[in-house]
Parts: structure tokens; C-alpha cells; sequence
């Protein structure tokens, strides 16, 4: 595989999306938590001020007051947030394109469709921006004066959309897909949302109307959805590190409980100023959440298997979710192993081994010892996590998997 172009793209805009994502939504946890600690003015003091805070941080006081604007008042200095947004998207998106849309293969679960490369790659990025479609047009919907019947519509639908792609995707892509897409309106909200309302009220106030308070009230909700998502989504974006859920049976399911628990976790945390509970609360919706979560996850971890065989190699393969990350055709995570018993490998330092049996066996029990040439050195080692014969069974396994 010629990785070094994947790999740079890879090294340069996962750094650069992870921190922009960071400074997004640490701005958008910074400016939910001022909002609710602003301190209400007494009535009668300035009926244009909205609330004010005081803030001790890098050897002095913020004095930081919340206020109408006046067209004749309009600051000369006027901070706008939106780059951290769109940066992530950007950045994000050509993750998505260099990594997995470019080899739609990496999407696909070959046990559960024989769909092409190009339609999976067509699927997720249909995905994607339909995804932005439906939401906006939920919420621009009369729902939208009914806030819990819009949530509990919009996770409805979430529902669907995740067991739809649970059928043909695999669990990596899908928890992928599922974050892109909740990724994706959120910078949309940014963008047709939050600014555009902004701007309206920016130009109505320069041709000298009052400010309207009704567009930041629109502005405000799209940025209490985004809030909301944060959890979920960095959840989601750090999904591939947890391959026991997305590789799990009912990861759909899985993923179903995650979401909204992660909602109400960021729920409870915002009230926390005037709910003695809250604290209580979250360990109550994180211990709910686990739960219900281990209910989903298979009971016991690689059966042992009495004889070794190709039949309950493949069981192992499967329990151990190795195929998580070795995709049928290979993958810019980890090779395809179809076709490499019996094969000349070539290695990160530049030597060649040959692919017999004791070379699997080191390959599974000591992954790092002999990595790949154009692959990390990502797999976890399985020394002590597998018996002897669920060993033999899954080399039978490998040595029986034939280049297509
Ligand atoms: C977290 C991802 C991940 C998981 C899970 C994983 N692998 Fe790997 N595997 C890799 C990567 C990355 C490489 C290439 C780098 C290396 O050689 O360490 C690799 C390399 C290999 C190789 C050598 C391939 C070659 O072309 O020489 C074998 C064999 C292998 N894995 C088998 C397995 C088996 C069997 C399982 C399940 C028990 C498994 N892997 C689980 C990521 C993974």
C-alpha cells in the first residue's frame, strides 16, 4: 500500500481538527456556562443590560457584561465565533475523504452486504448532508416551539438512520458516520443559523432599528443543539479507541443508549446551580447507561473451543472483533490478511519475512515486535487474552483465507 500521502494528510489534518474541535467546543461549553451564571441586574438599573459576571482568571478580573446593542454603540472591536467551527468541519471532511471515503471498502461489513466501494462512499456523504437536511427541516418544523417532542423525533430518527448504516457498515464506520453527521450540523447550525441570524441583526442595527432580541433567540437555540451534541460527538470521534462497543453485535443499540445519555449527562451539569442533585444524577445516568450497555455487549469474551479448526478460527476472529480493523481488502487502520499465509512481508525497518505459520503466531502475540511496512504499529497484542488451541484454530483460520 502506498500510505505516505494518506499518512501525511492523516498526521497534519487529524492534529488540526482535534484542536480546532477543542477550541470550538470549549468555547461553546465557556459561553453555555457564562450564560448561566450571568447575574440578573436589579430592574431599574439599565434596561438594556442582560446580566453580568465576574470571572477571576490569569491575574485579574473579567468584568463581563451581557447587553442589548444600540446602533449608535455598536463596538469597534467586535469578536465573531465561527472559524474554530468551520475549521473542524473542513478539516474533519478531508479526514473522512483521505481515510475511509477514498477506499469505501473500509466502510463496508462484507458479512452483511456486497455493496460496492463507490456506493458506500456515496452512502455516508448521502448521509452526511440529507442527515443536515432532515434535522434543519425537523426543527424548522412548528416542532420547534415544542422543544421535547423535537428531541424525542430527532433521536427517533437518529434511531433509524443508525440501524440503517448498522446493516451495511461496519461498527467503526458506523459510530464514524453517526459523529460525522451529528459533526456536520452542528458547523451547519454555525453557519446557516447562528451567523446568518447574526448577521441579520448586525445589518438591522447598523440601519438604525432597534436590536431584535427575536433573531439572537433563534441563533440561541441552534447554539443549545450544538451544546447538547458536543458530548456525543467527541464521544463518537474518540469511538475507534473502543473497539469492544462498535465492534459488538448490538453496537446500534449501543450507540443508542450512549447518545442520549451523554445528552443528560451535559443536561445535569448545567444544573448544577440550582439543583442539589445533580452530581447524584449523572453517577445515576452513568450507572443506568453502563448497564443497559453491558446488557448489550456479548456475555463472554472468546469462547474456548475444543478442536482446532478453521470453522472456530473464524469464531475467534469474530469474538476477538480482529475485523474491526482488518477489513476485507485492506484498509488505511490494518492490512488484509486474505492471500498473506504463505507470503513475503515487508516490514517498517525494510526486511522481508516470509508469512508461515510461527510468523502469525508472532503476529497476533507480539504485533509490535515485527509491524508492517505503512501501518502504525496499532494492534493490541493477544498474549494472555487467548488460549493455545483458540490460537491454532485462528492461524488454521488465517492460513485458509485466500486472496479473492
Ligand atoms: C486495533 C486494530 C487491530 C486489531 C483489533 C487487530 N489488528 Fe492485526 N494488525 C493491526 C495493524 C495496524 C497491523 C499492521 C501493523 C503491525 O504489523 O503491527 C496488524 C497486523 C496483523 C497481522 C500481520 C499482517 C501482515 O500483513 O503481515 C496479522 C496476522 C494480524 N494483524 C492478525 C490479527 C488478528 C488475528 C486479530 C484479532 C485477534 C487482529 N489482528 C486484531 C491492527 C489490528
Amino acid at each position: 500500500m502506498d500510505s505516505s500521502w494518506t499518512e501525511w494528510v492523516n498526521v497534519i489534518f487529524r492534529f488540526a481538527h482535534v484542536v480546532a474541535g477543542i477550541m470550538w467546543i470549549g468555547n461553546s461549553l465557556l459561553f453555555t456556562w457564562m450564560e448561566l451564571n450571568l447575574i440578573k441586574p436589579a430592574k431599574d438599573r439599565d434596561p438594556e443590560l442582560l446580566g453580568e459576571l465576574d470571572m477571576l482568571h490569569g491575574g485579574g478580573v473579567f468584568h463581563l457584561e451581557k447587553r442589548l446593542m444600540r446602533a449608535e454603540a455598536i463596538p469597534e472591536k467586535l469578536h465573531w465565533f465561527k472559524w474554530q467551527s468551520y475549521t473542524t468541519w473542513i478539516t474533519g471532511f478531508v479526514l473522512l475523504g483521505a481515510l475511509f471515503l477514498s477506499n469505501g471498502n473500509s466502510l463496508l461489513d462484507a458479512e452483511k452486504t456486497s455493496l460496492s466501494p463507490g456506493a458506500a462512499a456515496a452512502l455516508s456523504l448521502a448521509g452526511i448532508f440529507g442527515g443536515w437536511l432532515l434535522y434543519d427541516a425537523l426543527w424548522r418544523s412548528p416542532l420547534r416551539k415544542f422543544p421535547l417532542a423535537g428531541l424525542a423525533l430527532s433521536l427517533l430518527v437518529l434511531a433509524a438512520i443508525s440501524a440503517a448504516y448498522g446493516s451495511i457498515f461496519n461498527g467503526r464506520a458506523l459510530y464514524l458516520q453517526i459523529g460525522a453527521m451529528m459533526g456536520t450540523c452542528m458547523s451547519a447550525n454555525v453557519f446557516f443559523h447562528i451567523m446568518t441570524n447574526q448577521h441579520r441583526f448586525m445589518r438591522a442595527l447598523r440601519a438604525g432599528q432597534a436590536h431584535d432580541p427575536e433573531y439572537g433567540k433563534r441563533a440561541k437555540a441552534r447554539s443549545l443543539h450544538n451544546h447538547y451534541m458536543t458530548f456525543p460527538v467527541v464521544f463518537l470521534m474518540l469511538s475507534a479507541h473502543f473497539p469492544s462497543l462498535y465492534s459488538a453485535e448490538k453496537n446500534v443499540a449501543i450507540l443508542l443508549t450512549i447518545i442520549p445519555a451523554l445528552m443528560a449527562v451535559k443536561h445535569l451539569m448545567n444544573t448544577r446551580y440550582h439543583f442539589r442533585g445533580w452530581l447524584l444524577s449523572i453517577f445515576g445516568v452513568v450507572a443506568a447507561a453502563a448497564l443497559l450497555i453491558a446488557f448489550f455487549l456479548p456475555k463472554s469474551h472468546a469462547r474456548p473451543v475444543d478442536a482446532p479448526s478453521v470453522a472456530a478460527g473464524k469464531q475467534v476472529f469474530d469474538t476477538l472483533a480482529c475485523a474491526a480493523c482488518h477489513l476485507p481488502g485492506g484498509g488505511p487502520i490494518a492490512p488484509d490478511l486474505h492471500g498473506l499465509y504463505g507470503s513475503t512481508v515487508e516490514l517498517a525497518d525494510g526486511s522481508k519475512v516470509l508469512a508461515d505459520e510461527a510468523y502469525l503466531r508472532r503476529a497476533i502475540l507480539e504485533p509490535q515486535a515485527e509491524v508492517v511496512k505503512g501501518y502504525a504499529p496499532a494492534m493490541p497484542g493477544f498474549t494472555g487474552r487467548i488460549s493455545d488451541e483458540e490460537l491454532n484454530a485462528l492461524i488454521d483460520w488465517l492460513k485458509s483465507l485466500k486472496k479473492p
